[in-house]
């Protein structure tokens, strides 16, 4: 009922040519089998967006994600990137709110919310990332904690727009540390994340979103933490950076 889907973020990695080469061996792999997710995403870094959506236009179940955009459409901010220069190359989807931007670039919910309404304007599709440190799920504190960053980022939103989101629990201390959430985590976290829009929003409009977990998400684990009923794909860094692993993954749905 609702799509599944893995998207690939690329993060800082990848030169031109190596970039190239993981796109050419992407499609080759999708084109030549069906892949199980219903929808492969990939988010490159900003320089080879264009590259991207130009090669995969009209490619079957592939699509372009950014990692980041700034919160105003235009103007003096050396540097940035808007969600209308997303648009103009057909970007379709944007990660917004990864730990890291959070962490490295002091990123809060308030900030967030304001990026999610510029990529929203823009008809682009945020990946709305949330998820907790360590020491809040040392104090068993996660559920208060994710859904206050949904609140303050998301439910200022009409049903119309929450309803076009794909939301990513990504928890920080399961990120590029090989350690990841048990399947029972992660499907307890989703359901969470679920019931509390359904709190604001209804159950009809939680039950479109689609939970993409993230964090160390890796061929031999990924069927496992897929199993859960409210977990619809993942959002995959270091795996994501090598085809096959990233194709196993797709298929791990
Ligand atoms: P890893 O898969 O490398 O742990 O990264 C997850 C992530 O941050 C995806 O956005």
């Amino acid at each position: 009922m609702r799509d599944q889907i893995v998207a690939g973020n690329w993060k800082m990695n990848k030169d031109l040519s190596q970039a190239e080469n993981l796109v050419a061996e992407i499609q080759q792999q999708v084109n030549g089998q069906s892949v199980k997710a219903d929808k492969v995403i990939l988010a490159p870094p900003y320089v080879y967006l264009n590259y991207l959506t130009e090669r995969l236009s009209g490619s079957n179940g592939l699509h372009v994600a950014a990692q980041n955009c700034h919160q105003e459409l235009a103007g003096a901010y050396t540097g940035e990137i808007s969600a209308a220069m997303l648009k103009s190359l057909a970007v379709e989807y944007v990660i917004l709110g990864h730990s890291e931007r959070r962490e490295y670039f002091q990123e809060s919910n308030e900030l967030l919310a304001r990026k999610v309404d510029t990529a929203l304007d823009q008809g682009i599709i945020p990946i709305f990332c949330c998820g907790e440190p360590l020491s809040i799920r040392e104090t068993d504190q996660q559920e208060t904690f994710v859904n206050g960053q949904l609140t303050e980022s998301l439910f200022h939103l009409p049903q119309e727009s929450i309803s076009q989101l794909i939301v990513a629990y990504e928890p920080i201390w399961a990120i590029g540390t090989g350690r990841t959430a048990t399947a029972e985590q992660a499907q307890q976290m989703h359901a969470s994340i679920r019931q509390h829009i359904a709190g604001k929003y209804g159950a009809q409009i939680a039950n479109k979103i689609p939970i993409l977990y993230g964090g160390s998400c890796k061929p031999s684990n990924a069927s496992e933490i897929f199993a859960g009923a409210d977990v619809d794909g993942g959002l995959i860094g270091g795996a994501s950076l090598n085809a096959d692993d990233f194709i196993a993954i797709a298929n791990s749905l």
